[in-house]
């Protein structure tokens, strides 16, 4: 199945434009009508709807800031076959993910499992009279009120096997001496996201809580350390260069001893997480700050991933929170959000976070890789070069031609190339022409 499907995207990234996604067409992946939506610039083409849509997303709406939707080929996970649409500014992710994944493909795998569900919404008590007794009046009423949760609030979701289902008390001592109790409802919330229902249920809550226990609460609010909604990610690579892979491993204990370099390397993890979160209409800040903050949950802040060579095995593995969801909110209302999730074959929340905590992974395998042998900056500048091309100011496809031939040259042999550069050989092409 491995070959069969790299077949199908062998060159993808060559095609022109039009090219692509025509291949698209005939992988069965887009309609005819989707590549004319992404013709037009992936929204809507008639105005009023246009302006409609942004209005019902945010406030004082001036119009979109359209960011490039490109495509990760090559993963096979869990034994099945995935294209990775992806949002994203920034040159050489998408191609360093596909880079990546064809290496794992060929030569690996990708697992993922999900390990538990629930998100967790949380009431405050800033200052608790009585702990003792709030522990019993919670245990006392917790069925009742659960009861009446998943047949008002949560009946939506309990009709779909959610709903909530248990809860936690927390103690956390202030720095004034006194106490903080935290309630947190365990809720399972299925392929939504949940947040607005979330923060409903914390709040119908509320008052039934101070009622019971006489006690006073304060925020009621979700939280995005979403550690009871946890997937894990695998890659196995057999049969590698034990120098390389040896390589890999020191680059990843530098991330899980050093803050400074876990952070860069965390963003080199969401570079293709949040770009996946963007493209299918998620809440990309929920997600990563819900991964930086159980990357610190040890105590101290550290690398999401990890890398281990064995002979010559490479094994890398990344655990951590996915709110996120595939049906509901952005992800229903933003067109291209719609097409993502199609591209994607329609998952699941759990399915989705699998992916995404996947591609993170390879993101981060791709990235290391590059950082132990040539670098970074070589792959980057290369792809950079176009931005920098148009940046000079060519124009016609034979300056741009040009400028791009004399611009490898130079990043061939000093390894670096600006601005600065692109601009005066752009000047003497012109001159000599
Ligand atoms: C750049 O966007 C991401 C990297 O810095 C990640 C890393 O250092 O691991 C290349």
């Amino acid at each position: 199945m491995g070959n069969h499907f790299l077949k199908n995207f062998e060159g993808f990234s060559k095609l022109n434009y039009k090219d692509r996604l025509k291949r698209l067409q005939e992988l069965g992946y887009l309609s005819k009508k989707d590549l004319e939506y992404l013709y037009l610039g992936s929204i809507s083409n008639n105005l009023k709807e246009r302006i409609e849509l942004t209005q019902c997303f945010i406030e004082n709406a001036l119009g979109y800031f359209p960011l490039p939707l490109g495509l990760a080929t090559n993963f096979i996970i869990n034994k099945k076959a995935y294209i990775l649409p992806m949002a994203v500014e920034e040159t050489s992710i998408i191609a360093a993910a596909s880079k990546t994944a064809r290496w794992v493909c060929k030569e690996g795998t990708i697992k993922t499992q999900t390990l538990n569900t629930l998100s967790i919404g949380q009431i405050q008590i800033p200052k608790v009279k009585n702990y003792k007794k709030l522990k019993t009046d919670l245990k006392k009423n917790f069925r009742d009120w659960k009861e009446k949760i998943n047949k008002s609030v949560l009946s939506y979701m309990k009709k779909r096997g959610g709903g909530l289902k248990d809860y936690e008390l927390r103690l956390l001592k202030r720095p004034d001496g006194e106490s903080m109790a935290i309630l947190h409802l365990h809720i399972e919330t299925c392929s939504a996201m949940g947040a607005n229902i979330i923060n409903q249920t914390c709040e119908y809550l509320k008052k039934p809580l101070e009622k019971a226990s006489g006690e006073k609460a304060g925020l009621c609010i979700l939280s995005n350390l979403a550690d009871k909604r946890i997937v894990r990610a695998e890659v196995r690579l057999k049969n590698q260069d034990r120098k390389l892979i040896k390589k890999i491993e020191e680059a990843s204990l530098f991330a899980e001893i050093d803050p400074y370099r876990a952070c860069t390397n965390n963003k080199g993890v969401l570079n293709g997480i949040d770009a996946l979160m963007i493209a299918t209409g998620n809440d990309w800040r929920a997600v990563s700050a819900g991964l930086h903050a159980y990357s610190a949950q040890k105590g101290a802040y550290s690398s999401l991933t990890k890398w281990r060579a064995k002979g010559s095995e490479l094994y890398g593995e990344m655990t951590g929170p996915f709110m996120l969801g595939t049906v509901g909110g952005v992800t229903d209302l933003h067109p291209t959000a719609r097409l993502s999730l199609k591209i994607l074959g329609y998952p699941k929340a759990t399915e989705l976070a699998g992916l995404a905590c996947a591609l993170g992974l390879v993101q981060n395998l791709g990235a290391l890789k590059a950082l132990v042998t040539v670098g970074v900056i070589e792959g980057h500048m290369r792809l950079h070069i176009k931005n920098l091309v148009l940046k000079a100011g060519a124009k016609t496809n034979k300056e741009q031609k040009a400028l791009e031939k004399e611009l490898i040259k130079i990043l061939k042999k000093t390894k670096r190339i600006t601005l600065s550069q692109a601009n005066q050989i752009f000047k003497k092409l012109k001159q000599k022409n």
